[in-house]
């Protein structure tokens, strides 16, 4: 049973400054929703409903967004606005919400890392809330649901990968593995490279923001040394499960906007826009 996701959200999200000076990256919304809300939904669609979010003190938007705001709720009583806070209302009463600060910059295996006292010693999801996916048919399960069925029939940490062109890849942690169930799209994985040149990358297959891990994820985390930029890459954590065969990676069934970029963002705005005809 996975009960809890993590949610790394303490990132500085430079590339849309200045709108992130003030306001956290994983609020910026897609037409009305924030980012965040995206994602929690993704993983209460999974059956999960603890949400474990790793913030910093620049972040408080987020906690106010998951709480009651009883003076505006106050305000729009009675109205037809009302409306338009039921369905963050609903999550606020379905879910729990627990946060953590993560107080230096060193990275995702970081971040990750920081929010080992949320989660405990059982296995979780990681969600990150900038990377935005859709379904491709209107009956397919979300990524978190497909990739919990593939971490009940294998036990061990999973990734969510995708096929990038190569003159991408230098943005993404690469997997080689060994193909082991083809009507799944499944591999065990063998190695693995962090953000490596498209002549130095051994594969096109990228992991993007969706994981299964393993709690034993934070010991080796501990023991993991920050890389040239001084980050803690959870790749590199992931490669150690790896060499012990203990990873494995799905090409999910669905479509994935880049939301940290700006270009991601705003093809998925169109793509939602287009979707509730509005333009
Ligand atoms: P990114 O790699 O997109 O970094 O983080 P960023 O800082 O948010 O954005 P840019 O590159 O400066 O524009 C991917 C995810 O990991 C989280 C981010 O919040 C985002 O959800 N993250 C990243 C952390 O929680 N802590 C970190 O130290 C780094």
């Amino acid at each position: 049973m996975i009960k809890k996701c993590l949610f790394p959200a303490a990132g500085l999200g430079t590339r849309f400054l200045p709108a992130t000076k003030a306001v956290p990256k994983e609020m910026l919304p897609i037409l009305t929703k924030p980012l965040l809300q995206y994602a929690v939904e993704e993983a209460l669609s999974a059956n999960i409903t603890n949400m474990a979010i790793v913030t910093n003190k620049d972040k408080r938007a987020i906690e106010d967004h998951f709480d009651q705001a009883l003076e505006l709720e106050l305000q729009i009583r009675g109205t037809q606005k009302e409306e338009l806070l039921k369905e963050i209302n609903a999550i606020c009463n379905y879910a729990t919400f627990t946060y953590v600060r993560q107080k230096q910059m060193l990275g995702l295996g970081y971040a990750i890392l920081t929010g080992k006292p949320l989660i405990g010693n059982e296995p979780f999801a990681v969600h990150l809330a900038d990377d935005l996916c859709i379904l491709k048919e209107e009956d397919d399960n979300s990524v978190l649901y497909q990739m919990i069925k593939i971490y009940n029939k294998y036990q061990c940490s999973i990734v969510a990968i995708e096929e990038v062109p190569i003159n991408q890849i230098h943005k993404y942690g690469v997997i080689v593995g060994d193909l082991i169930d083809n009507t799944n799209d499944t591999y065990r994985v063998t190695n693995m490279v962090e953000k490596p040149t498209p002549k130095n990358a051994p594969t096109n297959m990228a992991i993007i923001g969706r994981y299964i891990l393993t709690p034993d994820i934070f010991n080796i985390l501990k023991q993991t040394k920050p890389d040239k930029s001084g980050e803690i890459q959870i790749t590199d954590a992931l490669l150690t499960q790896s060499k012990q065969g203990h990873v494995i990676a799905y090409k999910f069934k669905g479509k994935r906007f880049d939301c940290g970029s700006i270009q991601g963002y705003v093809k998925a705005t169109n793509y939602f826009a287009k979707q509730q005809g509005i333009i």
